[in-house]
Formats: structure tokens, sequence, C-alpha cells
């Protein structure tokens, strides 16, 4: 059974997501770079073991990642799944991990990589919008997509109600990419990303127009 490390810094609702999806896998542990993230309770609830890695405790960037890679290595990780964790990782954490870790972004990947994507996307008046499930890679957001949420922006919409809409598509495409990463269906491969043993072009899109 494939086990698993979520790595978190705030709410954790993609954390309770993937607690309630009864994954194929185990959730071995958490991750939280905050003290006062409420994932840390989430995870606690359910009888998850978690460690409290403060990024702030570590002289640099790469004392802390490796303080985290420490801690996946204790629990015998074979998947790192990010959830809401707002830390960029270093290069040497990322090659350690590369086809092992995958992330949830708050856009249609490519646009909108890094912060406050509902805002831009409003700003620039998108009528499309969502979150995008993709491979890890040095690049911030750049890795390959897996899937992605496709949701329409309603003219009342505002960053808020983004958001939140925004939330319910990413709890339905995390768990069921980790479960299909857990059940070999996707398999990161040395020729590329691997989907149901046909090779992973563009990601798979779960609309709600
Ligand atoms: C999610 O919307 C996730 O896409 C975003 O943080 C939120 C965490 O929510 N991640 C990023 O912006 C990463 N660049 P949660 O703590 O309730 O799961």
């Amino acid at each position: 059974m494939i086990k698993i490390a979520v790595l978190v810094s705030g709410s954790g609702s993609n954390l309770q997501a993937l607690i309630d999806a009864n994954l194929s896998g185990q959730i071995a542990g958490v991750i939280s770079n905050k003290p006062e993230a409420y994932a840390l309770e989430r995870a606690q609830k359910a009888g998850i073991q978690t460690a409290l890695i403060e990024h702030k405790q570590y002289p640099n960037r790469e004392a802390f990642d490796d303080a985290m890679h420490q801690q996946l290595l204790d629990w015998d990780v074979d998947l790192v799944v990010l959830a809401g964790f707002m830390r960029i990782l270093s290069a040497k954490f990322v090659k350690a991990w590369e086809g092992k870790m995958v992330n949830i972004h708050p856009s249609l990947l490519p646009c909108y990589k890094g912060m406050h994507t509902h805002q831009r996307v409003l700003n620039t008046g998108d009528t499309l919008h969502g979150c995008t499930v993709h491979y890890v890679t040095a690049e911030l957001d750049a890795g390959q997509a897996l899937a992605q949420g496709v949701l329409k922006v309603n003219p009342h919409d505002n960053a808020e109600t983004l958001a939140n809409r925004v939330h319910v598509l990413e709890h339905v495409i995390y768990p069921q990419v980790v479960e299909w990463i857990c059940t070999g269906a996707i398999q990161h491969t040395a020729r590329g990303v691997d989907y149901r043993g046909q090779p992973l072009q563009a990601p798979v899109q779960f609309c709600k127009l």
C-alpha cells in the first residue's frame, strides 16, 4: 500500500477531502510548517500522526527542507501531497521527490502561476477558472498537469466566492488524482506520465459549467 505524506500550511480542507476519500493508499503523516494550521487538528482527529516543522526555526530554506526530507524518510513515504503548503521548495528537495510529489494550484495552469489567482482572473475578465493538480518540478507551478477542475466565472463573483467555488472542485479532483496514483492508473515514467497505460498529453478535465 502506498504511503502518503500531506504537507500543509493552513485550513486543510483538501487534507480533509483526502481523509474522507478513504484512499487505497495510507496517509502516513501530515507535516505543517505553521503551528496554527487547522489542518493539524484535522489530522489528529483522524488519528494521523503529525509533525510541526516550522520554517522560522531553520537558518535557511535548505536546512528546513532537509528536516522535512528526513521526516518523510522516517515515515517511509512513497508520495508527497502538497495541500495548501505555502513554501517554495528548494531544487534539491524537489529533485529528491521528483515524480513522487504532487500539488494543487487554484488556477487553470499554465495560466496564473503564483499567488492571488482569483483576483487576477477577475482583473483579466476571464470567463473560465478552476484548479490544477500537477507534478512538482523545480519551476514553480510548471510540472505536468494531471487533472483540472473547470468552472464558469459568474458576473457576480468576487475573489472570495471564486475561492469557495474552486475549493469545491479541488475537493473532487485532488482525491481522485491521488487515488489514481495509489492504484497505478497514473504513473510517472522515464518517458513522461502514463495515464491508464497511455501517454498523458493534457490533463483530465472535470467541468462544472
Ligand atoms: C487551496 O485553494 C490550494 O489550491 C491553494 O491553497 C488552498 C489551500 O486550502 N494552494 C496554493 O495556492 C498553492 N500555490 P486548504 O488549506 O483548505 O486545503
